[in-house]
C-alpha cells in the first residue's frame, strides 16, 4: 500500500490497477447494488469479476450482506460495471474515498450512475420502491470538500438536475410494463452507522424526505460532477424509526432486501438494456 497519496494520487493508483486487468472493456452504465440487493451481479454475462481487495489502496466494505467486488459484464448488449457491495462513511473512510469509486469507474468509461440502495421509508412502506427524484445530502460532508478535481468538472457545479429526467422515464416505463408499482420521491443521506431517532424522522418528514439511507447522496454529487448522468431507486426494507412499534434491525434491512430481490433485479435489468 502506498501511504500519503493526494485523493487524485490514490484515484489514478486504483484505475490503472484496475484498467491493467479489464484492458479494452469499456463500460457504459455503472451500477451500485445496496444492502441485500447484489444477487443481481450473479445474474449477468460476466466478463470479469475484481474483489476490492485485489486493488491497492482501494476502500475495503466491511458490511455484512456488502461483498465487495467490481463485476463487469454485459446486461443484455449493454456494457456495465456493478459494485456489488459499496463503501460507506460510516465504515470511517473519509468522503473521498467514499466516493473514490464512482469517480474510478467515470474514468473506466461509464457515462451512467445507476444508484440502489436499501432505504427506512417515511412516506412508504416495507417493500416498495422508490424513484429517486432529488437528495437531501444536507447531513453529511460534501464529497467535493478539498481541492477541486478538475480533470471531472467545476469548482462550483450545479446541482438543480442530478437525476437525469430521461433515464427516469426509462425507469418509469419498466416498471409499468412489468407491472411493478414505483413509488417517487426524495432521499436524505445520514451519516449512520445508527439508524434515526423517532423525532429525527419526524424533522425529516417536515424537511420533505420520503427515504432515509446512509449512502447514495454523496455517489450522485460526485457523478453529477463529474458530468455522469445519474439514476437511482430505493428499496424500502422499512419503515423509518419510530412509524412502526418495532426497534429496527440490520437484520430485517437484509430479509426486505432479499424479498424485493426477484422484482427488483428484473426491473433494473430490464431498465438498464433500455438506456
Ligand atoms: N434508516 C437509515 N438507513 C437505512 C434504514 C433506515 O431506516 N433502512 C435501511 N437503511
Amino acid at each position: 500500500m502506498v501511504v500519503n497519496m493526494t485523493p487524485q494520487e490514490k484515484l489514478n493508483h486504483c484505475y490503472g490497477s484496475v484498467k491493467g486487468k479489464t484492458g479494452e472493456f469499456i463500460p457504459k452504465v455503472a451500477l451500485i447494488l445496496g444492502s441485500g440487493l447484489g444477487a443481481l451481479a450473479d445474474e449477468i454475462e460476466v466478463v470479469k469479476t475484481i474483489d476490492y481487495s485485489e486493488i491497492d489502496s482501494f476502500p475495503q466494505s466491511t458490511v455484512l450482506g456488502h461483498k465487495g467486488r467490481f463485476v463487469f459484464g454485459y446486461v443484455g448488449e449493454v456494457p456495465v460495471v456493478i459494485m456489488q457491495g459499496r463503501v460507506h462513511f460510516y465504515e470511517g473512510y473519509s468522503m473521498q474515498d467514499t466516493v473514490l469509486p464512482v469517480r474510478l469507474m467515470k474514468k473506466l468509461g461509464a457515462e451512467i450512475l445507476f444508484l440502489t440502495n436499501a432505504a427506512g421509508g417515511i412516506s412508504f412502506g416495507a417493500g416498495e420502491f422508490m424513484l429517486i427524484t432529488d437528495h437531501i445530502s444536507t447531513f453529511v460532508p460534501s464529497p467535493l470538500i478539498g481541492a477541486n478535481l478538475d480533470e471531472f468538472g467545476l469548482r462550483f457545479p450545479d446541482m438543480s438536475a442530478v437525476y437525469d429526467k430521461e433515464l427516469n422515464r426509462i425507469i418509469r416505463a419498466t416498471a409499468e410494463s412489468l407491472g411493478i408499482k414505483l413509488r417517487e420521491g426524495v432521499y436524505a443521506q445520514t451519516t449512520g452507522p445508527n439508524f434515526e431517532t423517532p423525532a429525527e424522522v419526524k424533522m425529516l418528514s417536515k424537511l420533505g424526505v420520503d427515504a432515509v439511507g446512509m449512502s447514495t447522496a454523496c455517489e450522485a454529487m460526485v457523478a453529477n460532477h463529474a458530468g455522469m448522468r445519474v439514476c437511482g431507486i430505493s428499496c424500502i426494507s422499512n419503515l423509518a424509526c419510530g412509524l412502526s412499534d418495532n426497534p429496527l434491525t440490520h437484520d430485517e434491512v437484509m430479509e426486505a432486501a432479499d424479498l424485493s430481490a426477484p422484482m427488483f433485479k428484473g426491473l433494473i435489468k430490464g431498465a438498464i438494456k433500455a438506456m
